[in-house]
This record gives C-alpha cells, sequence and structure tokens, in this order.
C-alpha cells in the first residue's frame, strides 16, 4: 500500500471506467469478429489484447481487466447474454433454493479463461498495474433478479420486502463467490480490484447498511486478512450521504466517485487518507470543446488536497470522440507538470 499511496506525492494518475469498449475502433473490429460478448470475454488472447488497447492508444495509467461484472451469474450456471442495443439478457434467478447446490469452486473454475488473461496481462503489462474486479453483490442480484437492466427494479424491491430472509441468502452466496473470485484473480497476477456496486442508490437507509455496507465490508476484510498491500477501489453509486457511514465501516483504500457527491466528502477523505477517484461526466466527455476544458481543469483544482486518480463519474459511452479522450489526458498531464 506505501508505494501505491507514494504515486500521488508527484502525480494525479489517470484511467477511465469502460476504457476498452465500443467507443474505440479497434474494440469495434474484434467484436463484430465475435458475436457473443461472453465468448471475448471468455477468449483470454483477444481480451488480453483488448485490456491494452487503450494503454497503447492513450498510455493511461491503469490497465482494467476485460471482462464483465456478470460473468459470475454465469459462472453460477444461468445463461447470461448481451444483445445489441438492449444489454444483458439474463436467465432470471427467483430464490435460493435454485442455487443452494452450487459447489463454489467448481462454479469458479468455470472462470479460469478470466486467470489466463490475467497471466497473458501480467507478462504484458510493463511498467502499468493492473487492476481486477467484480461487481457489488446487491449490484450482481439485481441483474439476476430482474433478468437484464432494470428502470424500475420492482422485482428486487419485491424480494427485499416479502422475502427478506431468502433474498439475504442469495446475497451472501454472491458474497462468498465474489471473494473467493477476486482472492483468486490477485494470486493470477491483478495488482489492485475495484468492486463496481453500480446500483447503491436505489436502497433506502436501512437496506443501505444491510445490503450493501455489511456485504462491501466482508469483501473488504477478507481480501485485506490474505493480501494487505493490495489497493481496494469501491464504488457505491449514488449512494449521496450515505456515503459517509460506508466510508466509515467500509475502509476503501480509493473511493470512486460519481457525479452527484457531498462537498463534505473532500475534508473527509483527506482526514482518513483516502483516495478519490472521479468524477467527470461522460456526456461531457462527449461534448467536447471549451466545456470539456473547463470542467477537466475545474476537476484538477477541485481534488488538488485529495490524493486523487483521474477518471470517470461512469463508464465512458460509445459515442465518446477519441480525439476528446486525448485531450482530456493531455489537460491532466499538463497540470501533472506545473505542480
Ligand atoms: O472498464 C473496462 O474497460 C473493463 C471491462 C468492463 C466491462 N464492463 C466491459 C463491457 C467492466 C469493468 C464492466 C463493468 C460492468 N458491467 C458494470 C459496472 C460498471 C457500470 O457501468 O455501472 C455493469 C453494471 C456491467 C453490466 C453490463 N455489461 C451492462 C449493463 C452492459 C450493457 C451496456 C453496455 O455498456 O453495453 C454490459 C456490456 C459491456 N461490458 C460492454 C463492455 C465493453 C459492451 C458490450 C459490447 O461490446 O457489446
Amino acid at each position: 500500500m506505501d508505494n501505491f499511496k507514494k504515486i500521488f506525492e508527484t502525480t494525479t494518475p489517470i484511467w477511465f471506467m469502460r476504457q476498452a469498449g465500443r467507443y474505440l475502433p479497434e474494440y469495434r473490429k474484434i467484436r463484430v469478429k465475435e458475436k457473443n460478448f461472453l465468448d471475448l470475454c471468455f477468449n483470454p488472447e483477444l481480451a488480453a489484447e483488448i485490456s491494452l488497447q487503450p494503454i497503447s492508444r492513450f498510455n493511461f495509467d491503469f490497465i482494467i481487466l476485460f471482462s464483465d461484472i456478470l460473468v459470475v451469474p454465469y459462472g453460477l450456471g444461468k445463461k447470461v447474454d448481451f444483445k445489441e442495443n438492449i444489454g444483458p439478457i439474463l436467465e432470471k434467478t427467483n430464490n435460493f433454493d435454485e442455487l443452494k447446490d452450487v459447489d463454489l469452486s467448481a462454479s469458479i473454475e468455470k472462470l479460469e479463461p478470466v486467470m489466463r488473461t490475467i497471466k497473458i496481462l501480467k507478462n504484458e503489462k510493463k511498467n502499468k498495474q493492473l487492476i481486477g474486479f467484480c461487481g457489488g453483490p446487491f449490484t450482481v442480484l439485481t441483474y439476476m433478479f430482474e433478468g437484464g437492466t432494470s428502470k424500475k427494479h420492482d422485482l428486487i424491491k419485491k424480494k427485499i420486502k416479502a422475502e427478506r430472509k431468502d433474498f439475504k441468502l442469495l446475497l451472501n452466496l454472491i458474497t462468498e463467490f465474489s471473494i473467493a473470485y477476486l482472492k483468486k484473480q490477485i494470486l493470477n497476477g491483478v495488482d489492485i480490484v475495484k468492486i463496481f456496486e453500480s446500483w447503491a442508490g436505489l436502497l433506502n437507509k436501512e437496506d443501505y447498511n444491510e445490503f450493501i455496507i455489511e456485504p462491501n465490508r466482508k469483501i473488504q476484510k477478507e481480501i485485506k486478512k490474505k493480501f494487505p498491500e493490495i489497493p481496494m477501489i469501491f464504488f457505491p453509486r449514488e449512494s449521496k450521504e450515505k456515503i459517509f457511514e460506508f466510508l466509515e465501516k467500509v475502509k476503501p483504500d480509493v473511493l470512486s466517485l460519481d457525479k452527484e457527491v457531498p462537498n463534505k466528502i473532500f475534508e473527509v477523505a483527506k482526514k482518513k487518507k483516502i483516495i478519490l477517484q472521479g468524477n467527470l461526466d461522460p456526456l461531457i466527455l462527449i461534448e467536447g470543446g471549451r466545456k470539456l476544458e473547463d470542467e477537466v481543469k475545474k476537476i484538477m483544482l477541485h481534488f488538488s488536497d485529495n490524493d486523487h486518480i483521474f477518471n470517470l463519474s461512469h463508464g465512458i459511452l460509445p459515442k465518446t470522440p477519441i480525439d476528446n479522450v486525448k485531450k482530456t489526458l493531455e489537460i491532466v498531464k499538463n497540470f501533472n507538470e506545473t505542480r
């Protein structure tokens, strides 16, 4: 951890969520040849090549493993498909009974191709650090219940209300799976891990404590117990004021911020020596021009008293112009030179 923290004495590193993806022509070229997105995630040579595409093009400071958070339901035996212009389609999960006979180590074995991708990247990453990841357990479960991306999340809300015990059993299962999966990623060579809790904002305070804070805290505790040196990034998206409780209980090394964060976060993070990551709006990155320049500089100034990793507030969008990404890196790197 000390080595990792040293980075911030001299620079603001930069990488982007979903930095490997459809806005890159070199990604689209590979993607058209492989109709099934999960097959791409499970092709170690191609997945490693895609992970490195944004590094070759932009020289981002971190590599993120090319995969998806929805490989976990696949590992648990559920069908997972990705449809163009729709997104993920999953075979629905309704109750714990469906998964109670799952053998965790056999399920994780199904994700072995991801480990082979990590091994290739470990040899090719040169001086860059590699970020491994999984979804936050609640976020993964929302996809499993809803069968895909949902606007209203009615099914999961109903489940929490009507069958809380059963819901918790499922959440525990995903949490255990995620811990074992992250450990395996670390053993195979990732240097940092990130937990994407993209749907944290759905829950009220009580449910947030039970279904967001508790599982994330458990993941933090178990990973740190075995790998105290591995930096852990948490992304409890749209937590708003609940973020302070999250910081207190989960103790992230790095907190990844969405676009609406309480102003007090800067002071609190500094006091607790938490590195902040964020938080350029992906829509402004698409817009470009003067607005983008002003916004990037504003963020650099805003975070200047904190240890900071420059990033987006959510994943990069397919329509993003390459030149705007280049421009953003240029401004951040120039800022670094003049500080
Ligand atoms: O950041 C990276 O470059 C690494 C790879 C990565 C992907 N997905 C690749 C991907 C990572 C870290 C993710 C995380 C992920 N996946 C999250 C958490 C972060 C977030 O965005 O909130 C979630 C919720 C998912 C689930 C998921 N995967 C959805 C909802 C979709 C469809 C929407 C979309 O952007 O297409 C995906 C597909 C997906 N995951 C693509 C990529 C490159 C696009 C697939 C394609 O090429 O057709």
